[in-house]
């Protein structure tokens, strides 16, 4: 039995940091694990100029010891009105990787997303022509479509017809659920990747609803039966390179996840990298983990690969209840129970930020 491995430093291609209180309390998680993230705009309001977004990174930075090295790289936020100049901007500015297309009212903070899709289309062919990727939230809003069905429909309805009619616009299907999911990213045309969570990958939809409802393990899209989760594991461990980690790590305070009505969001990132090395483990991938943590998303991204290493360890090890104080409490998953990995060294961050 493998008790010890090393890998290049992972980086978090799909991450939630907030703004004020909260991002104080998380980010030195992520930057405890990762060299770089790409940091969701879906802040209260939501990033939606370069400007914004590169203030928003300056205080994600400002909230970093000096020594830090994490390198957070800024997906800018979809609107109805994003207009061609900030795009071009984006596309020009390094700390700027990637654009969110939130459809309207799919997921938390995404009232501001895009109403309709085709009348963005001039957006996309810009972001074509200059080599911006396109991140989706892919999940319908239908009202008429059930919750389980909205990312199949999605690809059908949309994200087909997108990827036909931009056929070098690069994509990522954000958090793939489904098996439908992941056959589409397997199947497409070159260009098109998918990341996926470590709790998609541990949970599926009876941890949210057995015994009484978790909302701990509530997110979107939502968990699904087991053969979808066993469909995302298969894809995460084929050591194909279109698959590659995004946490989607979505921090929200414990009293709105313990609420009649509890937000979407389920934190990973005090152990992201551990959870995604037990998800490999428990299947006897471990000779996968490191395409999918460190290699794939850097070379999606068109960015170089990390050079540090660093070490994981069969340690079980509790994890804490909660992070964070008053309205900034978090609850992270799995909380009080045990991590099996553990990484060595977790407070140096090693990768060079520019
Ligand atoms: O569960 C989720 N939480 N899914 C998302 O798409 C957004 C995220 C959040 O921002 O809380
Ligand atoms: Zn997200």
């Amino acid at each position: 039995m493998t008790d010890s491995i090393e890998l290049t430093q992972p980086d978090d291609w799909h991450l939630h940091l907030r703004d004020g209180p909260m991002l104080q309390t998380v980010v030195g998680h992520t930057a405890n694990q990762f060299g770089r993230a790409m940091v969701m705009p879906n802040l209260i309001p939501p990033a939606t100029t370069c400007q914004q977004l590169l203030d928003y990174r300056q205080r994600i930075l400002a909230a970093l010891p000096d020594d830090s090295q994490f390198n957070p790289i800024m997906a800018l936020y979809l609107t109805d009105q994003l207009n061609e100049a900030e795009i071009r901007e984006a596309a020009s500015n390094p700390h700027i990787g990637a654009v969110k297309l939130y459809p309207a009212g799919a997921t938390t903070n995404s009232d501001s997303g895009v109403s309709d899709l085709q009348a963005i289309y001039p957006i996309l062919e810009l972001m074509e022509k200059h080599g911006l990727p396109l991140l989706v939230h892919g999940e319908v809003t239908d009202s008429a479509v059930d919750i389980f069905d909205r990312e199949a429909v999605f690809i059908d309805r949309h994200l087909i017809p997108i990827i036909n009619k931009f056929s070098a616009l690069r994509v990522v299907l954000e958090h793939v659920t489904t098996a439908d999911g992941i056959e589409f990213v397997q199947q497409a045309r070159d260009g098109i990747a998918g990341t996926l969570t470590a709790h998609h990958l541990l949970l599926n939809r009876n941890h949210l609803l057995v015994g009484g409802i978790h909302p701990h393990h509530y997110c979107l899209p939502v968990l699904k039966r087991e053969t979808h989760r066993q469909a995302l594991v298969k894809a995460a461990t084929s050591g194909n390179p279109r698959f590659f980690a995004g946490t989607d790590s979505a921090p929200h305070p414990k009293t709105e996840k313990e609420s009649a009505c509890g937000c979407a969001g389920i934190y990973t990132a005090h152990a992201a990298v551990e959870l995604y090395t037990e998800a490999f483990d428990n299947v006897g991938a471990l000779d996968k983990l490191e395409g999918f943590l460190s290699h794939y998303g850097a070379d999606f991204y068109r960015l170089p690969r990390n050079t540090e290493q660093i070490t994981l360890r069969r340690t079980p090890t509790q994890i804490e209840q909660q992070f964070g104080q008053g309205n900034e409490t978090v609850v992270p998953l799995r909380a009080g129970g045990n991590r099996q990995w553990l990484l060595a060294d977790s407070d140096s961050n090693l990768v060079n930020r520019s």
